[in-house]
């Protein structure tokens, strides 16, 4: 009895130990977000698991939760909703029912999940585009562009400009009723980031007429050079994004081989003979002085150069949009970022906007200290959250100014 009693209680106390994480004050309902932290780092742990025996990839296992999250192409009273596809890529469409007042905005819109995982059919990002649609009376372009590990860069960037390039011909613009002056493209986390790189691209494409009214990003990641920022050591095992998950994505981004993530794990990915390169994204010169903390700058530790002759992508500015000349930056339309306290890609936002503002484009940054990464997908039950809720709600607010 005495033995039963003793292994419940410290079977009790290991759950416990297991599910607690702690949730900064100022989160609201903070145990809705512990509890999907929990699951998150469970299905990491069994993902780890059937990874080293073989049985199924990392990111396969991860991927199931997009498959419970999905929901089919459906209708309501305001928007039509369909699968299509744009330029062979698959894509959901989203558009307003009631008679156009004129010609419509339109919003092209790359969700989250590491390159890896996600999709424009999962219920948080189908809500959310069918409230964008609604709130904007604009068409949704929701792209489901090609995952690694099947498929690793440059292919996710080459689906998502694609799209964009196919959807800003002038036909096309005009059969969905778009008003060409007025599109934009979005994204939040990975989509973030490829927002930003084909927000980038677009400037130097002569082939491309139609220009950007703004661009939208969404705690985006928008570096590879530099993983121990501030935000990555304050965040290491924060909630729902720990440090070693982005690393795991950053690096399946362009690679399976796990060469490459040990180097990304201990910061020492980036050879010498791109060392100039660090200085756009030189925390030291780009944060503001209250998002440095106490953190001290320490030069980069260089790595061997093989790496990077292997896999070259992760020095690509299409894959590392932070990585680009201030020349390059300059012509960029008014851009939106939203940027979270609790997230290791907090900085890549602060530095971007900061680089941004430098080269002169007009930026709105809202710099959430109550929200953790993938706030945005908290919208609806059982997840809802306050804070979720009220940055969608920002987000739909200043595109509905600004596009
Ligand atoms: C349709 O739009 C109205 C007005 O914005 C809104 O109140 C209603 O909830 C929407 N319906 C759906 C199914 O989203
Ligand atoms: C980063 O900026 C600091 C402060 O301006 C400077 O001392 C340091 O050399 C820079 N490092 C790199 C790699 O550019």
């Amino acid at each position: 009895m005495g033995a039963k009693l003793l292994c419940f209680c410290l079977a009790s106390a290991l759950v416990a130990y297991y599910i607690y994480t702690p949730i900064p004050e100022n989160i609201e309902e903070g145990w809705k977000v512990m509890l999907v932290t929990t699951m998150f780092r469970t299905v990491g742990h069994v993902a780890e698991v059937a990874d080293r025996l073989g049985l199924m990839h990392y990111m396969e296992v991860l991927s199931l939760i997009t498959v419970a999250e999905y929901v089919a192409p459906t209708s309501d009273e305001n928007v039509t909703v369909t699968d299509t596809e744009f330029s062979n890529v698959p894509v959901r469409l989203y558009l307003p029912r009631k008679p156009a007042g004129g010609l419509r905005r339109a919003v092209i819109y790359f969700h989250g999940g590491g390159w890896c995982v996600g999709q424009a059919g999962m219920k948080s990002y189908d809500l959310l585009s069918r409230w964008t649609s609604n709130q904007l009376d604009a068409v949704v372009v929701s792209v489901d562009y090609r995952l690694a590990p099947k498929y690793h860069f440059p292919v996710q960037f080459e689906d998502v400009y694609s799209v964009t390039k196919f959807f800003l011909q002038s036909s096309v613009l005009s059969q969905y009723g778009v008003d060409p002056n007025r599109v934009c493209v979005a994204g939040d986390s990975a989509g973030g980031n490829l927002a930003a790189a084909v927000a980038q691209k677009l400037l130097e494409d002569s082939e491309v007429t139609t220009r950007l009214r703004a661009q939208v990003l969404l705690y985006p990641a928008l570096q590879t050079l530099d993983l121990n920022l501030p935000s990555y050591q304050e965040n290491e095992n924060g909630l729902i994004l720990p440090k070693s998950l982005m690393v795991r994505f950053w690096s399946e981004y362009f690679t399976s081989d796990s060469s490459l993530r040990e180097a990304m794990a201990s910061n020492r990915h980036v050879p010498a003979e791109s060392g100039h390169l660090f200085q756009f994204v030189n925390w030291s010169n780009l944060l503001p002085e209250e998002m440095k903390k106490d953190y001290v700058y320490t030069s980069p530790v260089f790595g061997s150069s093989k790496i990077a002759k292997k896999y070259p992508g992760f020095l690509d500015p299409r894959a590392a949009p932070l990585l680009a000349e201030d020349t390059r930056l300059h012509g960029l339309p008014p851009t939106y970022v939203l940027t979270c306290e609790y997230d290791v890609l907090r900085d890549d936002g602060v530095m971007y906007v900061s680089r941004l503002r430098a080269a002169g484009v007009r930026v709105t940054h809202d710099h959430a200290k109550d929200a953790f990464h993938g706030a945005l997908m908290f919208v609806s039950s059982p997840a809802s959250l306050p804070v979720g809720n009220r940055l969608r709600n920002r987000y739909i607010e200043w595109l509905n100014e600004n596009l």
